[in-house]
């Protein structure tokens, strides 16, 4: 094995730009490589977004997931919006994540680890380099921090005055959420006023605030016999974490900063970052860049992958094997999850790599709707996600968490729920400005789902 290879190689020769001299798959085509060098450098000075010893902090969290005693919620935007940037949006997303970590903590008795898709998830990767809007052919939307969605040419060229614009968004993002997070917002007695109106009026609505009454309920028995619960800060404040898909290797480079306490490397633009599906070459860019910062760090495992693949990314990224480094997020689709995802699992935990294992049921799960949306079925997503837990059990693995794309907002993308959205619903309120995201209903009763396959 050359464990120890890989130890010395990224330690003593590793640099930010050391991805440089592989090939970057999915990176723009910048027109002005003289300006783009030029804001890269101008970034470069700029503020960390977050401190190493946060990232430290969450490694530890991911730890306890890897070890079978705490389970990792990730959810957020597919892509943010330059457009819909507003106090409201952030909260209500932030609220759906909170309703979710406490159907999933009081239902199942596991401590749940919160991440968020947000402050920082602007970068898509895409299939095609063109896509074809109305009969236009257009060089393909790559997320805000690239070029604008809007249906002309002159939108979709790459601008990288785009990248400071994302800084300062997930700067602006990341200060409210600390706010609403260690502010008084998160306060378990606040239970009840996460339930957004439109989540309230529904089954899973109803359901969630029988499960509030419970915990209002468990709290006054706790102080009526005596607890303190006012000195308590794990019931007034939340641990919340930000990722997103680190693609644009500039941007990353740019916010990476050695942590002054310990000499290592960490990427201030989140707390955790991950690997995409169409980036994890084993010698590609991505993997080189991302062997390199201590990061708590995540990679996409599709349908495609093969077992020694999948070990080859597990030596590379997480040489020294430290519990909670590395996140596998599996993305197999529903039909392929119970046959694809056991040799996997199998060979991971023979060769003793400590990874937490994720599910994303979204990713594997998309097709067109006959009037051409883009959409997901929440049936096919439950069943994915029921085949992940089927998988962990016949290996005897820790199914350790959920990587769900969602928003606080009553949209239409998904199909199904309770309140059965059908295709013919999809039209109404659509606004992704990239995949299908599940609406807060659609959130809550996944959740409540994924609450039941971890008692059981
Ligand atoms: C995503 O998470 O939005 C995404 C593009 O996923 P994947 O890399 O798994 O296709
Ligand atoms: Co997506």
């Amino acid at each position: 094995m050359d464990h120890a290879f890989h130890v010395t190689d990224t330690s003593t020769s590793w640099t930010p730009r050391s991805w440089r001299d592989r090939p970057a798959a999915q990176q723009p085509d910048w027109p002005d490589e003289g300006a783009y060098e030029a804001v890269l450098k101008q970034m470069s000075t700029l503020p960390p977004l977050v401190f190493a010893g946060e990232a430290r902090a969450l490694t530890e969290h991911l730890a306890d997931v890897a070890n079978g005693e705490a389970f990792l919620l990730q959810a957020g935007d597919c892509a943010e919006s330059f457009d819909a940037f507003g106090a409201d949006a952030i909260r209500d997303k932030l609220k759906v994540i909170l309703q979710m970590a406490v159907v999933l903590t009081y239902s199942s008795g596991v401590p749940t680890v919160k991440v968020g898709r947000i402050a920082g998830q602007f970068a898509k990767p895409r299939s095609s380099p063109t896509e074809t809007v109305g009969d236009v052919v257009l060089p393909s939307f790559r997320g805000h921090m690239v070029n604008d969605i809007a249906p002309n040419d002159d939108a979709r060229v790459p601008d990288p005055n785009r990248l400071l614009q994302a800084y300062h968004q997930s700067s602006a993002t990341l200060n409210l959420l600390r706010a609403f997070t260690k502010g008084g917002y998160a306060d378990l007695q606040q239970v009840h006023t996460w339930n957004q109106q439109f989540v309230a009026s529904s089954n899973e609505g109803r359901r969630y605030e029988r499960l509030a009454d419970e915990i209002d309920r468990a709290l006054r028995f706790m102080k009526a016999c005596g607890v303190n619960t006012h000195s308590q800060p794990a019931l007034h404040e939340v641990d919340f974490f930000t990722s997103h898909e680190a693609l644009i290797l500039g941007y990353e480079e740019a916010m990476t900063r050695r942590d002054s306490l310990t000499g290592d490397w960490y990427d201030t633009s989140a707390h955790m970052i991950w690997i995409g599906e169409r980036t994890r070459q084993i010698d590609g860019a991505h993997v080189a860049f991302f062997a390199g910062i201590k990061n708590p760090i995540g990679c996409k495992v599709g349908p495609t992958a093969t077992a020694d693949e999948v070990l080859a990314l597990c030596e590379r990224l997480n040489p020294e094997r430290i519990p909670g480094r590395l996140t596998l997020i599996t993305r197999m689709g529903a039909e392929k999850v119970e046959a694809g995802l056991p040799p996997l699992l199998a060979a991971v935990r023979d060769s003793g790599h400590p990874v937490v294992w994720a599910c994303d049921p979204m990713h594997g799960n998309t097709f067109s709707a006959p009037d051409g949306h883009k959409t997901r079925h929440l049936n096919d997503v439950l069943a994915e996600i029921a085949g992940f837990f089927a998988a962990h059990k016949a290996e005897g693995t820790w199914p350790g968490g959920v990587h769900v794309e969602l928003t606080g907002d009553d949209v239409t993308e998904c199909l199904g729920g309770a309140e059965e959205i059908l295709d013919t619903d999809l039209g109404s309120r659509y606004e992704t400005m990239c995949d299908p995201r599940l609406n807060g209903r659609q959130s809550l009763d996944l959740a409540f789902e994924v609450s039941e396959l971890l008692r059981g």
